[in-house]
């Protein structure tokens, strides 16, 4: 065990080799808190995620601030080329999503050292300032900034919850809390649809306000929420902070037997101190697996297309021919199957495992995306003007586009948070995670930035496009990730070694990093 000639502690030595521990394992009520503040941190990114689509798609709203685009749609005769009539303005959108990646990269400092609280509550605050100045918003450099300051506190809140969550959840359960935070997501995604279905009734044209201004109630929960918590033992730890550690430990697991969990985590600030460059650690071979995965994972979720339909579901019902209130009806529905469908992951994530799920729900997304493919080209063919076609054409594009949700959310959705959790060892896990929600911010935002572009120049073929997409993912995982269902996260290592790829670059010897000062 290389560690040992620098000094590490026995009881570190021997939690990455002995892979059996014996940390308690009950879920107190202290420990139940942090769930729900988990689940307040994925209510504002999906109340993000869901709201801004709505809002784009209501009439008073574009008029105000994009008249040219409002323009644009209004004028389009039914002969136009229907692909091409929302190819324009998508910067109210993005924007978001360029300031969450810069502030995750900047929060991951300030939750190192000051703690992941003073993080949560800093995410709270910046969004419900872009709540704030979004809701009375009179120009479009308003609506701007409010997304930047939404995106920071996003940035704020997925840097330093998950790793909250982790660090206090008992290991037992520490995959279905993490499931939880992309259950929060979808909450969040489906309650913007229904406000967005409801406030765009308002006669006086101001529902938009309503929409963008209650963003600030998920943020005022989690800053409430974060106030109240107490800082992670880890976290405590990691400033010096011992005794007070200790204290909390015996909080939330309800125990005062908490020695060898406490030792283990003492030795875990020893061996990041003795890795002093985390992020040129993660070139080293031996971490191949993580890093891959830590890029591949995100970037292929946001390759499956789903956020098309987050975001621009109901600008797609209006493309198919739904009238607005209509689009926004079915943009609700399949926010509603998203939700439902994240849970039938948290039920059955631990009975079939991760591989079972991700290739499932690749069949199914691809066949839903071949029958959605067909139903639009039968309705606007290649020049883009729309067939009088019979009312069960409605029901296929529904009901197509609902199957391929409820295929993302039971693969793709919450295990895109959850394996990447399983699977980076703790000396470069806060390298990792980074790296892991850079790439999904840069994907989401290239994809919310280029829809309508893409829309207008491949037409029906867009989701063909992802189609093939979901094909190389598929075989990605079939191939390349093992199982790691019920593999405690300090024998992962096994995996890799066991594994016909991996094992050329995991060696028995890797257990335990070599710090850059042997
Ligand atoms: C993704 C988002 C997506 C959401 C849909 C999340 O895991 O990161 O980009 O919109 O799932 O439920």
């Amino acid at each position: 065990m290389r560690l040992s000639r620098c000094g590490i502690s026995n009881s570190f030595i021997s939690a990455g080799s002995s892979g059996t521990k014996n940390y308690p394992e009950k879920l107190t009520f202290r420990v139940f808190i942090t769930c729900l503040v988990a689940a307040f941190g994925g209510l504002i990114f999906g109340y993000d995620l869901g709201i801004s689509g709505g809002v784009t798609s209501m009439d008073p709203f574009l008029n105000k601030f994009f008249p040219e685009v409002y323009e644009k749609e209004n004028n389009v005769k039914a002969s136009d080329n229907q692909y091409c009539k929302f190819d324009s303005q998508t910067l109210f959108t993005s924007s978001l999503y360029l300031a969450a990646l810069v502030a995750s990269v900047l929060a991951s400092t300030v939750t190192r050292v000051f703690g992941r609280r003073i993080t949560m509550i800093s995410g709270g605050v910046l969004f419900l300032a872009g709540a704030g100045l979004n809701a009375f918003a009179e120009h479009v450099w308003m609506l701007i900034v409010g997304r930047m300051l939404l995106g920071f506190g996003i940035g704020c809140a997925n840097q330093s919850v998950p790793i909250y969550v982790s660090e206090v959840a008992p290991y037992k359960y520490r995959g279905a809390l993490n499931m939880m935070f992309q259950l929060a997501i979808t909450i969040g995604i489906f309650v913007a649809n229904v406000l967005n279905y409801i406030f765009a009734k308002m006669e006086n044209g101001e529902g938009w306000r309503y929409s963008l201004g209650f963003a600030g109630v998920p943020a005022i929960m989690i800053i409430i929420g974060a106030i109240f918590l107490p800082d992670s033992p880890s976290s405590l730890i990691e400033r010096g902070l011992d005794e007070k550690a200790k204290n909390e430990l015996i909080k939330i697991r309800g125990t005062t037997d908490i020695e060898e969990e406490f030792g283990d985590l003492v030795a875990a600030r020893e061996s990041s101190k003795a890795v002093k460059h985390p992020w040129t650690s993660l070139l080293n071979r031996q971490y191949r697996p993580q890093l891959t995965f830590a890029i591949a994972i995100p970037f292929f979720q946001q390759l499956t297309g789903m956020n098309v339909i987050v975001f621009y579901a109901p600008v797609l019902f209006k493309t198919i021919g739904f009238g607005a209130t209509a689009s926004l009806m079915f943009a609700m529905i399949t926010g509603g199957c998203n939700a439902i469908a994240t849970l039938v992951s948290i039920f059955t994530v631990d009975k079939f495992g991760r591989r079972t799920l991700f290739l499932e729900g690749g069949i199914q997304m691809f066949i839903c995306q071949i029958v959605i493919t067909i139903a639009i080209a039968c309705k606007f063919g290649l020049d883009g003007n729309p067939r009088i076609l019979p009312k069960w054409y409605a029901i296929v594009v529904v009901c197509g586009i609902c199957m391929y949700v409820a295929g993302f959310a039971w693969s793709w959705g919450p295990l895109r948070w959850l394996v990447p959790s399983e699977i980076f060892p703790l000396e470069v896990r806060s390298a990792a995670q980074s790296i892991n929600v850079s790439v999904n911010m840069i994907f989401t935002f290239a994809i919310a930035q280029i829809f309508t572009a893409m829309l207008c120049h491949m037409k029906f073929g867009l989701f063909i496009f992802f189609a093939c997409f979901v094909i190389v993912m598929s075989t990605f995982i079939y191939k390349f990730l093992p199982e790691t269902k019920g593999v405690p996260i300090e024998e992962m290592h096994v995996v890799w070694q066991t594994h016909p790829y991996w094992k050329k670059f995991v060696k028995p010897d890797d257990v335990r990093p070599i710090s850059d000062e042997c």
